[in-house]
């Protein structure tokens, strides 16, 4: 098993899940976790992620320095670079050139960490300081033009650093890199895969749970489905889902929930409609944060008094919580990017503990994860739907009025991507409603309302995100339905922004 150091770094996570898909286990943990704890946890190797401070900044953060004394192999990435040659002696300043993006790497000893790989490659780096000096024993192997040590290692003591990010798949070879580390340095065996969270998992929900009862909310969705399906091995009949409906589903999603789950789990299931209840508390609330926090507030509400009604020690909320959901939602180490509503959305009293055995995976391991649990494959591969809801593809006021609309055009633009056989390809596609009206004609006549935005990206587990080439023929046919098929609109448009710098979401 591999520890990740988080030092704040916007692609720390991104490491632990590199290393996973070499299929070896890895956790990423906060900085300053006690060397006790990491000892405790025997990993057979330590990775110090990138950050956004300079190690001499106010308040940076720094490693207790028996971290280098484990005896435990060592990988600095960029922050982290900097932060073991200054631990050990080396000498870090900031750079006359600051580097951000791809730069053309030269190995100048392969070494370890390099073996087997060329001379040449293009590396991604961001960082405006750099390793002047390395600590004694080191040895530079590569280097940028504009940096002359981009890397350098202790074979002995086995102590590496690049100042690039191999995690980051501009990294021509930086997955090779990650590799020779784990394999060569660490002598990790490449047996693990998300199927192996299960029995952990379970147990852990057994021991959390005990003889107490569980509600789970579900959405829909394969990640809160995975987590009924896991937490009902743990405890059995002692949980009980719930599905809220508030309001804010697609067309006939709520029928098609109920249905599928019904199906496919032993699960026994409670419909709530709540969505008088939402809709009132979102009325005339036009703040992407406010509406999160009301949904995420009024989610937690419902089923607290559902609980009550279910049975008196339903004590345990389940979420099926993943992963980015908490990274994005801010850790201690990292920019909040906004409150995803089953996170950083919660309110702060709650009379239900939480229970999330998928915290720690990314989509795509769930999604191994739940066709290991044998969940049919429309549910494993359904597109990700946030919990919001349409509240946060509606800019602006969400009515019943507004909601209809979008409802109708989403329906056109699923209908179209699934007949062109893309709907797998994609990590997501929808519709945006934004708060305008345009002019347009329509037989004759004025028309002064609404456009729809349609949105289709892909992505490997939403921290970053590409739009997608949609074929010119299907973004024509989806637009002549949407104009023609749902009152209201009188244009289309396309978005063609990736993430970074807009997010998936329009809020
Ligand atoms: P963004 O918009 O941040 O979205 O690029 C990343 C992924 O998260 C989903 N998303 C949410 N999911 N509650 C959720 O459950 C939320 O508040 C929320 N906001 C965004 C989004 O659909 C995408 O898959």
């Amino acid at each position: 098993m591999i520890l990740v150091l988080d030092f704040g770094g916007q692609y720390a996570q991104l490491i632990a899940r590199r290393v996973r898909e070499a299929r070896v286990y890895s956790e990423l943990i906060p900085y300053d976790t006690p060397v006790e704890e990491i000892l405790a946890r025997e990993p057979e190797g330590i990775i110090l992620s990138g950050g956004p401070n300079s190690v001499y900044g106010e308040g940076a953060p720094r490693v207790d320095r028996r971290l280098f004394e484990l005896g435990t192999p060592a990988l600095g990435i960029c922050y982290g670079m900097q932060l073991m040659a200054l631990e050990m002696g080396g000498k870090v300043e900031p750079v006359e050139v600051r580097e951000y993006g791809r730069s053309d790497l030269r190995v100048k000893e392969h070494g370890l960490l390099f073996a087997g790989l060329p001379d040449e490659q293009k590396a991604w780096t961001s960082h405006g300081d750099a390793v002047l000096a390395p600590p004694e024993g080191f040895r530079v192997t590569a280097e940028t033009p504009s940096i002359p040590i981009v890397a350098f290692e202790e074979p002995e003591k086995r102590f590496f650093g690049v100042q690039f990010h191999p995690e980051v798949r501009h990294s021509e070879y930086g997955m090779d890199v990650l590799k020779n580390f784990l394999f060569e340095v660490c002598g990790c065996a490449p047996d693990w895969t998300p199927v192996n969270i299960i029995t952990d998992a379970v147990e852990k929900v057994r021991e959390q749970v005990g003889d107490r009862r569980a509600i789970i909310g579900l959405s829909g969705g394969v990640d809160s489905a995975t987590a009924a399906m896991l937490v009902h091995r743990a405890i059995g009949d002692n949980l009980t889902a719930v599905f809220v409906d508030h309001g804010l589903l697609r067309q006939n999603e709520a029928e098609q929930v109920v249905e599928a789950f019904g199906k496919n789990s032993d699960v026994p299931l409670v419909h709530v409609d709540a969505s008088e209840r939402f809709l009132r508390k979102l009325a005339g609330v036009d703040d992407p944060e406010a509406k999160r926090k009301i949904i995420g507030e009024e989610f937690i509400r419902t089923f607290e008094e559902e609980a009550g009604k279910i049975a008196e020690n339903a004590t345990f909320l389940v979420q099926g919580t993943l992963y980015s959901d908490v990274i994005e939602s801010g850790t201690r180490d990292a920019a909040k990017i906004k409150s995803h509503h089953n996170v950083g959305g919660l309110p702060e009293i709650m009379d239900l503990d939480l229970v999330e055995p998928l915290r720690s995976l990314f989509k795509d391991e769930v999604r191994v994860v739940a066709a290991e649990l044998g969940m049919p494959e429309r549910m494993v591969w359904r597109q990700p739907f946030p919990g919001p809801g349409l509240a946060i593809r509606i800019i602006g006021d969400v009515t019943r009025e507004r909601l209809e609309i979008l409802r109708k055009a989403d329906f056109v633009l699923q209908d179209e991507i699934r007949n062109a056989g893309l709907y797998r390809d994609l990590w997501q596609s929808f519709a945006v409603l934004p708060a305008i009206h345009s002019v347009g004609v329509m037989g004759d006549a004025r028309t002064y309302a609404y456009p729809v935005m349609i949105r289709a990206v892909t992505s490997d587990d939403a921290m970053t995100a590409d739009w997608a080439r949609l074929p010119y023929d299907l973004l024509e046919r989806i637009s002549n339905r949407i104009i023609n098929e749902v009152p209201g609109v009188n244009r289309v448009a396309l978005d063609i922004t990736s993430k970074p710098p807009g997010t998936i979401e329009w809020e």
